[in-house]
């Protein structure tokens, strides 16, 4: 449970990772946002303190988030870059040359994570695609490996395989949806028993929860947004939540959440241990 319980953080924290790298706990998602309009608003996050990107080969948009990188006049190492093997690039040689075609198109020297964007694909397109990021990992070009959107019997397929191969690999980060309508507690059980770190994405439900009226209870108690409760949320849950923002105050405001503390009647407030209710994909439940 390294994860859990902390409440002393601010926008430079990071936890450290099984692969002994260590992750930004606040990222910058830019799924949906324009390659045009990238760079810029990139730019903007990072002079607003944000120090993790989180792309995907889908997302179309390496490019520009690496143009920014370079730009923001900071060092590479104080950035954090994720990038994504796509859901239709499952199986060994497929994702080897989507993990070339990143190198290709960002230019970068190393990237810190990559991930398997989703389980679709069989077993064999699963395993395939973990083999790839593997080999990139021991060769230094990518520095920390994952999973996103794997339900628990993916995680189980997944470390059966590990200790099988004994290929001496560890899952570092894993990312899903997470918010509180979507707890996903057996997902975070099983990761952070293994340390694995849990990313939440669209972690202010995509706009569609403002309304909450415990959302607004707690906004005024801390004179904070809807928005910024959830983020605040999403850290105190031990989670590295991923805003996506094209918008110049929203990037500012999701970044402005450490300034505050939910105490322990706030965070029970927002538990729904029953509530199932994604605003995203869900490839979890598949099972092919
Ligand atoms: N692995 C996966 O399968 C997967 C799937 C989905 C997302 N992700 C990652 O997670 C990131 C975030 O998820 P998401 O983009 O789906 O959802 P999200 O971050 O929950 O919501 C983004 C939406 O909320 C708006 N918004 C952001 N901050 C706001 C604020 N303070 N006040 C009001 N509205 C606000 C944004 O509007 P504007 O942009 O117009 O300002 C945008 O429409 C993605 O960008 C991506 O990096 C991963």
């Amino acid at each position: 449970m390294a994860f859990q319980g902390l409440t002393n953080f601010d926008i430079k924290s990071s936890y450290k990772l099984n692969s002994g790298h260590s992750i930004p706990i606040l990222g910058y998602g830019v799924y949906q946002t324009p390659a045009e309009v990238c760079e810029e608003v990139t730019l903007h996050a990072l002079k607003a303190g944000y120090r993790h990107i989180d792309s995907a080969r889908a997302y179309r948009n390496e490019e520009p988030c690496s143009s920014a990188m370079t730009k923001s006049g900071l060092q590479r190492s104080d950035i954090f870059f994720t990038s994504k093997v796509p859901p239709k690039a499952m199986g060994y040689e497929n994702a080897k040359q989507a993990i070339e075609a990143s190198f290709a198109e960002t230019g970068l020297g190393y990237i810190d994570l990559y991930l398997i964007h989703s389980p679709y694909g069989g077993k064999e397109g699963r395993l395939g695609a973990w083999k790839a990021l593997v080999e990139a990992q021991k060769a230094g070009r990518i520095r920390s490996i994952g999973v996103s959107n794997y339900g628990v019997h993916h995680l189980d397929e997944l470390e059966a395989y590990i200790k099988e191969s004994g290929d001496g690999s560890s899952i570092d980060v894993g990312q899903w949806e997470i918010h509180p309508w979507l707890p996903r507690d057996d997902i975070v059980q099983w990761s952070q028993k293994r340390n694995v770190a849990v990313e939440a994405y669209c972690p202010v439900v995509r706009g569609q929860r403002a309304d909450e009226e415990v959302l607004q209870t707690l906004g005024k108690k801390h004179g904070k947004t809807w928005a910024q409760i959830l983020l605040r949320w999403s850290l105190q849950k031990g989670y590295v939540p991923l805003p996506k923002s094209v918008t110049a105050t929203r990037i500012d405001q999701n970044a402005d959440i450490y300034d505050f503390e939910l105490d322990a009647e706030d965070m029970k407030s927002l538990e729904f241990p029953d509530s199932y209710a994604p605003c995203a994909w869900d490839p979890t439940v598949s099972h092919d």
